[in-house]
C-alpha cells in the first residue's frame, strides 16, 4: 500500500509533485495525467480501452488544483480549461511512475528474466503432462519458467502424432506456416549403411527468414531409440550478454547492421527477412536473437570498410554460442517435449549414428499468448 504525504501543483499547472511517506518525491505531467485519466468517459471500465484521442484533450490543458485525501491514498485533480475532475490512487500512480533515473545499458533485459548456461542442466524447469493438466498452480509455474528462462520441458505426454498441439493448447494457439500446423523431424537409420550418419545441428533459432519470426517453438518426441541424438539449448541472451562484456565493439556491430535471411522451399515458398543477429529496441532492450547459418543470405547491408570486423564479430558470437559451457543437454523420451522462446533460446541436436529411429514433431505458437495466459491465470 502506497501512501502520500502531500501533493503540490508546479510549473504553472504543467505538473504535480507528490511527497511519499518515505520523504522521496515523484513528479507527473498534466498532459500525461489527463491522457491517463481513469474516469468512465476516458477509459472503458470493463476492458480498460481508452475512449478519447489525444486531440480530444485541449492542447493547453493544465492542472488548476491538486488535493490529497486524509488517508493519503488518493489524489484529486482539476484540469482546466475542461473543468474536468479526475482522481488517482497512490497505488496506481506508483505502479506507473516514470520520474525515475533511466540508466539502462545497451542490451539490458527485464529484471524478471534470468540468463543461464550449462549449470542449468541439473535444474531444467520440468513438469509432467498429467500434473500440468490437473494442477493449475503447477501449470502456471511451468509457464512462468518458459517466460523467465525462455525454455522448459514437459514429460509424460501422449505418444501419438499431433499430441504437440495439446501442449500449445496449454497457453495459446498454433501458428500455422507453409509447413502446416506442425512439421516432422524424422530419420530412419539403416544400421548397415553408416554413410547415413546423422550429423549434429549446431545451435540455431528457427525460421529467421519469417517476418515476424515464430516466437514460441514446441519440439515433441514420439520415438527416440537411437544412440546420441540428444537435444541441447543455449540461452542467446546470455550469449549476447557475454559478447557485450567481452567485446562491446563486436556487440555494437551485430546490433547495428542487418543480416538477410532467406528460404526457398517449394515453388510457392520464398521467405525473406532483414534483421540484425542481435536485435535491440530503440531504448536498448535486448529483444531478439536470430542465428541460423543455414538460412543466412549473403550479407549486403554492411559497408565495405566494416565487413571484415563484422565477420570477426559474427565469428566471436558463434564461438560463444558453441562454447560447451553454454549448452544445456538432455535426452527426450517418447512423450517428452520442450518449449522454447525462439526469439531468445537456440536449439541444437547432437549427432546420432546407431540403429533405431528418431521421430520428433515441431510446431510454432506465439509468445503473446503465453504472456496473456500467465497474466490471466
Ligand atoms: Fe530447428
Amino acid at each position: 500500500m502506497n501512501l502520500y504525504k502531500s501533493v503540490e501543483v508546479i510549473d504553472s499547472g504543467k505538473s504535480i509533485i507528490v511527497q511519499r511517506a518515505d520523504g522521496s518525491a515523484v513528479r507527473y505531467h498534466s498532459a500525461w495525467l489527463r491522457d491517463n485519466a481513469l474516469d468512465p468517459k476516458t477509459r472503458n471500465t470493463i476492458n480498460g480501452q481508452r475512449l478519447i484521442t489525444l486531440s480530444d484533450i485541449p492542447i493547453n490543458t493544465y492542472i488548476e488544483s491538486a488535493t490529497l485525501d486524509e488517508t493519503g491514498k488518493n489524489i484529486f485533480l482539476t484540469f482546466l480549461p475542461e473543468k474536468k475532475k479526475v482522481s488517482f490512487s497512490a497505488n496506481w500512480l506508483e505502479t506507473h511512475a516514470y520520474d525515475v533515473k533511466q540508466d539502462n545499458i545497451k542490451g539490458w533485459i527485464p529484471k524478471d528474466l534470468k540468463i543461464w548456461g550449462r549449470n542449468m542442466s541439473t535444474n531444467i524447469p520440468t513438469v509432467d503432462y498429467k500434473s500440468a493438466s490437473e494442477d493449475k498452480n503447477l501449470l502456471l509455474e511451468w509457464l512462468k519458467s518458459i517466460y523467465c528462462y525462455g525454455f522448459a520441458k514437459m514429460t509424460g505426454g501422449k505418444i501419438e502424432s499431433g499430441a504437440l498441439i495439446q501442449i500449445a493448447n496449454f497457453f495459446g494457439y498454433v501458428r500455422e506456416t507453409n509447413y502446416g500446423k506442425w512439421f516432422e523431424v524424422r530419420t530412419e537409420i539403416d544400421a548397415i549403411n553408416l554413410a547415413y550418419t546423422n550429423l549434429g545441428i549446431e545451435p540455431h533459432t528457427d525460421n529467421p527468414y519469417r517476418d515476424p519470426v515464430p516466437t514460441i517453438q514446441i519440439l515433441y518426441c514420439l520415438e527416440n531409440s537411437v544412440r546420441g541424438g540428444d537435444s541441447a539449448v543455449v540461452d542467446g541472451f546470455y550469449a549476447a550478454t557475454r559478447l557485450r562484456e567481452e567485446n562491446s565493439d563486436y556487440f555494437d556491430l551485430l546490433t547495428k547492421y542487418c543480416l538477410r535471411f532467406e528460404f526457398k522451399g517449394d515453388k510457392k515458398t520464398h521467405l525473406k527477412s532483414r534483421r540484425p543477429l542481435i536485435e535491440l529496441s530503440s531504448d536498448g532492450e535486448l529483444i531478439a536473437i536470430r542465428f541460423n547459418n543455414r538460412s543466412a543470405a549473403p550479407i549486403t547491408d554492411v559497408p565495405y570498410d566494416i565487413m571484415e570486423d563484422y565477420y570477426k564479430a559474427y565469428r566471436a558470437f558463434a564461438d560463444i554460442i558453441n562454447d560447451q559451457t553454454m549448452a544445456v543437454k538432455f535426452k527426450l523420451n517418447p512423450g517428452d517435449c520442450f518449449v522454447l522462446d525462439n526469439t531468445r533460446v537456440l536449439h541444437a541436436r547432437t549427432a546420432y549414428s546407431d540403429s533405431g529411429s528418431r521421430w520428433l514433431q515441431g510446431c510454432y505458437a506465439d509468445k503473446d499468448g503465453l504472456l496473456s495466459k500467465i497474466s490471466t491465470m
